[in-house]
């Protein structure tokens, strides 16, 4: 192999490589042309090769030329590369391209239920008061709903809640009062006062309608102590009413019966709608009944094991369902209870 055709065999790789490097379309690609032309089996090493046939004088000429060559193929791949890589983050970009002014996707977010958040509103009242929040079981024993209330099985009272009996002895309660004998018997009145709420689900045998429900919530409340008047129960009521209703509401004590009390009382507000004027919320009376209460019967406190002679207490209990009603304006209690979420999803929470 002569000079002359070597020189002519670098012009001849030169043109290839660089117009492979030039249709080389990704980075992928271009390596392979590298390796194709400056490895080590690439074409120029397979032309050094034969250097050792020429006359030494002509030797380092082809060095020099194979030099350039190389150089000159390693300035073309790195420009190549340069451009490619460029392409490569343009189109990196391009695809990964967000649009900023889409509208978000709304995160939907679930409340609690009315009835939850009532119950919510009155335990934070009464914990504020230091009073325990206590569960009683929803399927009783007689003795516990009605013998322990002060209703014996022949009294006359009991027709007054409708009984869902189970047996003759265990029926679903029909008021969360059982749960007052529950803690009583249980509480040490060494310790201090006695307490407590009981949020809760109750049973009634009733046809339902707009206003009644064969399940509802109630939430009975006590307190047993030395010397407890009835000035206490009605500041505590007072101060209760104002926080269901607002600090405006003025509360009426009207005289009632409840076997488990004695006096009994029920509570009226001002009507929270008019003001007391007058109005479709509280029938044009003005007032509005939320809950019954009075001094805790001495047979209750006795059943219990409580001496009557020195404790005391009062009672209340109250109905969640009839206090999210007359809130909200809910005018059908059926409602609350069929889980409608277009129904329930209007009660935030924020209202
Ligand atoms: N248990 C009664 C009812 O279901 C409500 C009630 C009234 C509870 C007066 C009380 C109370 O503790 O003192 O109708």
């Amino acid at each position: 192999m002569s000079l002359q055709v070597m020189k002519d065999d670098f012009l001849a790789i030169q043109e290839q490589a660089l117009t492979a490097i030039a249709t080389a379309s990704d980075l992928q690609g271009l390596e392979q042309v590298r390796i194709q032309y400056l490895g080590k089996k690439g074409p120029i090493t397979e032309i050094l090769r034969n250097v050792k046939n020429l006359d030494p004088s002509e030797r380092p000429q082809v060095g020099a030329l194979a030099n350039e060559l190389r150089k000159r193929i390693e300035e073309e791949l790195s420009k190549a590369k340069e451009s490619l890589e460029a392409a490569a983050l343009l189109q990196a970009l391009e695809d990964e391209k967000i649009d900023v002014t889409l509208p978000g996707r709304p995160l939907v977010s679930g409340t609690s239920h009315v009835l939850a958040q009532v119950s919510d509103l009155v335990e934070d009242f009464f914990i504020g008061l230091g009073y325990q929040v206590v569960e009683g079981p929803e399927v009783e024993s007689d003795h516990y709903n009605f013998e322990m209330m002060n209703l014996p099985k022949d009294h006359p009272a009991r027709d007054m809640q409708d009984t869902f009996y189970i047996t003759q002895d265990y029926l679903l309660r029909t008021q969360t009062s059982p749960v007052q004998a529950r803690t009583m018997e249980k509480h040490d009145f060494t310790k201090g006062p006695l307490k407590m709420i009981s949020p809760g689900r109750v049973f009634r045998r009733d046809n339902d309608d707009a206003t009644h429900s064969h399940q509802f919530y109630q939430v009975e409340g006590l307190v047993v102590d030395k010397n407890i008047t009835m000035a206490d129960l009605i500041g505590t009521l007072e101060a209760f009413s104002k926080h269901l209703f607002g600090e405006d509401r003025e509360v009426r004590l009207r005289p009632s019966y409840f076997p488990f009390t004695e006096p009994s009382l029920e509570v009226d507000i001002s009507c929270f709608k008019c003001g007391g004027q007058g109005c479709s919320v509280c029938k044009g009376s003005g007032w509005i009944e939320i809950l019954g209460s009075g001094m805790v019967h001495p047979n209750v406190l006795e059943a219990a094991g409580v001496d009557s002679s020195v404790y005391g207490g009062f009672a209340f209990g109250l109905g969640q369902d009839r206090v999210a009603m007359l809130k909200y304006g809910i005018e059908d209690i059926r409602a609350l209870y069929t889980n409608d979420i277009r129904f329930l999803s209007q009660f935030t929470g924020k209202e």
